[in-house]
């Protein structure tokens, strides 16, 4: 039985590209990452004003509440490598008074619909390193901890974010969830000198160093176990299966 990942609502999810919704859904994420009124207002002036022409092919979805106003956002870009196409999952927000309800579960699924629409073979994303909300939500729509990039150049240069993503050439069903007893039988570790389990492992979060160390043994990290899913996990830890 997997772990319990609540309930998913079903909220209809919006794809906007007018100026005024596009102004709209900027002002909301930066409301969300905490700008006051005025200050979201000027930033959202400018992205409407300036990245648009740099990232024609993004698109935006948005989730609504009864009286219209934007509650959840994210944006998606297609990618065409040479006929091989991926989708990159950008900005994504909700509401800071409706956060830890599954809101962004409804976002992921989209953008994974539209993902699989337009033929990609991969979504992938950054996540900061001390976003724990971001990753144990991006873990709940099937996303993969991989390693680690630059949030600017998405190079693995000066790496500042985790890099993750979802593979869509899969198994009918999606990738398998982590389960309680697949915590149980992970070997718990604080050090990379105590890594012995050719299967999975468990390491605190919060130890960005030892994550990095693990994620380049071929270990991928696949969910953030909070206290909630095992009274034994006392801190944040992230589960890593090898590959
Ligand atoms: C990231 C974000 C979009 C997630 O949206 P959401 O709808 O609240 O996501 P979820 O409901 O799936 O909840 C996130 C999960 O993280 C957990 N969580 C919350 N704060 C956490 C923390 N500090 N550490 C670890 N886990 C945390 C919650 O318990 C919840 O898990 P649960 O439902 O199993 O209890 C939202 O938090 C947000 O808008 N944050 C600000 C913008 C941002 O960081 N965007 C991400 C850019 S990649």
């Amino acid at each position: 039985m997997p772990i319990d990942r609540g309930p998913v609502m079903a909220m209809p999810v919006e794809e906007v590209s007018s100026p005024e919704d596009l102004h709209a859904f900027y002002k909301a994420l930066f409301i969300a990452h905490g700008e006051s009124e005025r200050e979201a207002e000027e930033d959202a002036d400018w992205n409407v004003k300036n990245r648009q022409r740099v990232a024609s092919n993004n698109r935006f979805f948005v989730i609504r509440d009864e009286n219209g106003s934007i509650i959840a956002g994210g944006e998606l870009r297609i990618d065409d490598h040479a006929g091989q196409k991926e989708a990159y999952g950008g900005q994504k927000f909700v509401a800071p008074e409706l956060r830890n309800q599954n809101i962004a579960a409804m976002l992921d699924a989209k953008g994974l619909e539209v993902a699989k629409q337009a033929g990609c073979t991969q979504v992938w994303g950054v996540v900061g390193m001390n976003s724990g909300a971001a990753l144990r939500s991006a873990f709940k729509g099937g996303i993969v901890l991989r390693g680690v990039r630059n949030e600017e150049t998405g190079q693995e240069d000066n790496p500042d974010c985790y890099y993750v993503s979802r593979s869509l050439v899969e198994a009918a069903g999606g990738p398998k969830t982590v389960t309680p007893a697949d915590l149980v039988e992970a070997q718990r570790i604080r050090t990379i000198n105590e890594l012995q389990s050719p299967k999975a492992v468990l390491a605190p979060w919060a130890d960005h160093a030892l994550v990095v160390e693990i994620l380049k043994r071929g270990y991928v990290g696949k969910w953030l176990a909070l206290p909630k899913d095992d009274p034994s996990i006392t801190e944040p830890m992230i589960y890593f299966e090898k590959v």
